[in-house]
């Protein structure tokens, strides 16, 4: 079974990250990382979040909803993360996720294993690392990706163990779409375009989840969970345990966002880079792990349906604005971001307009 030995040549198989990490006591060779792009956790910016805005959604439905949106477009500019609470999400619904997540990385390999694939174009699958295929440094990190959007086209493909996966995810992917809906509004408001504009934009929308486990790392300093990267979809929406590892990179700095109780992170994902013509930005962020604990985390990314054909809002172009992106359809910009490896050059780039 697990080896600290695999040859990744020969294996067809890679090995899983979550048995073998509780087996080695260094990290093994195939997940260090140059000196050169290493975390240097000690230059990290440590705050308790409060340096990344943290928003009352229950004032998007009361005479606050100008300010807040106000509030949520300078988060946008500023740090492209803000968190939110009271956003609507029931607190029963959160938790039934993450316990029925945790219990998912506690089955025996076995029987993990039957959703295993390294084919990202599969719609459920439980991967390790980002893109095994492509990759030449392996991170420190096990997933169980899931399409959930339209629910009843995808959740057949789901795990049925444990017995309530299914019924607690999807759950759970319920109220995300509904959460991510009212986001886009007022993150449309902002803008200053109409309240349905990204709505409309995104096709016959999509939504994807993973669940991210990242075990205590004997030597966190050479790896990463997750390297820089910025995300492709439109807006992600993270639920993060009480063990932190996020951090985002503002003015050239690299910043822990650390968890807040009942809340979720939100960030912006390179489309709205590309539809607000660059107004917001997509901003790097990674996942450092640490030696103590186990970490999850639960990103919902929401996303246009691969037809969608995304491009600047024509609102936003002007003679001063000129269109900053070629128009193009999302299932083409999907394959090159999962197809050039995560990497600090954001996909977004071989997106540009040629002028
Ligand atoms: C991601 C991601 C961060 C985290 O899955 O895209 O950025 O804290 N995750 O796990
Ligand atoms: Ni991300």
């Amino acid at each position: 079974m697990a080896s600290a030995t695999t040859n990744p040549t020969a294996a067809t198989k890679p090995t899983l990250l979550t048995d073998l990490a509780s087996s080695v006591s260094r990290v093994p060779s195939n997940f260090v990382r140059s000196l050169s792009d290493r975390p240097n956790l000690q230059d990290v910016q440590s705050t308790d979040g409060s340096s990344i805005p943290l928003i009352d959604l229950q004032d998007l439905d009361d005479p606050n909803r100008s300010l807040t949106i106000r509030k949520i477009g300078d988060a946008c500019r500023k740090y492209g993360f803000f968190q939110v609470m009271n956003h609507g999400v029931p607190e029963e619904v959160v938790q039934k996720m993450v316990k029925v997540s945790s219990e998912f990385f506690r089955l025996p390999e076995s029987e993990r294993t039957k959703s295993y694939s390294d084919d990202p174009t599969k719609t459920t699958r439980l991967s390790t690392s980002f893109n095994v295929k492509t990759e030449k440094v392996a991170n420190w990190r096990d997933f169980l990706r899931l399409h959930c959007h339209p629910l009843e086209d995808y959740i057949p493909e789901w795990p049925t163990n444990p017995p309530c996966f299914r019924e607690d995810g999807g759950e759970y992917c319920k109220k995300m779409r509904e959460l991510s809906l009212r986001l886009l509004e007022a993150i449309s408001e902002s803008l200053g375009l109409e309240k349905d504009y990204i709505n409309k934009a995104l096709g016959k929308h999509g939504q994807h989840m993973a669940i991210n486990y990242y075990p205590p790392c004997p030597e966190p300093e050479l790896t990463y969970g997750l390297p820089g990267h910025a995300d492709p979809n439109v807006i992600t929406l993270l639920l993060q345990d009480d063990v932190p590892g996020l951090q985002a990179l503002n003015e050239g700095k690299w910043l822990a966002v650390n968890p807040v109780p009942n809340t979720f992170t939100v960030n912006i994902g390179d489309q709205i880079q590309v539809i607000s013509n660059d107004r917001y930005k997509s901003v790097l962020h990674r996942a450092v792990v640490n030696s103590e604990k186990e970490r999850m985390s639960i990103p919902t990314f929401y996303c246009p349906s691969p037809d969608a054909v995304i491009g600047p809002a024509p609102d936003l172009i002007d003679p001063h604005h000129p269109a900053l992106y070629r128009n193009f359809a999302y299932s083409e910009y999907y394959h090159k971001f999962w197809n050039r490896g995560l990497s600090k050059e954001t996909c977004v780039d071989m997106f540009k307009a040629d002028h």
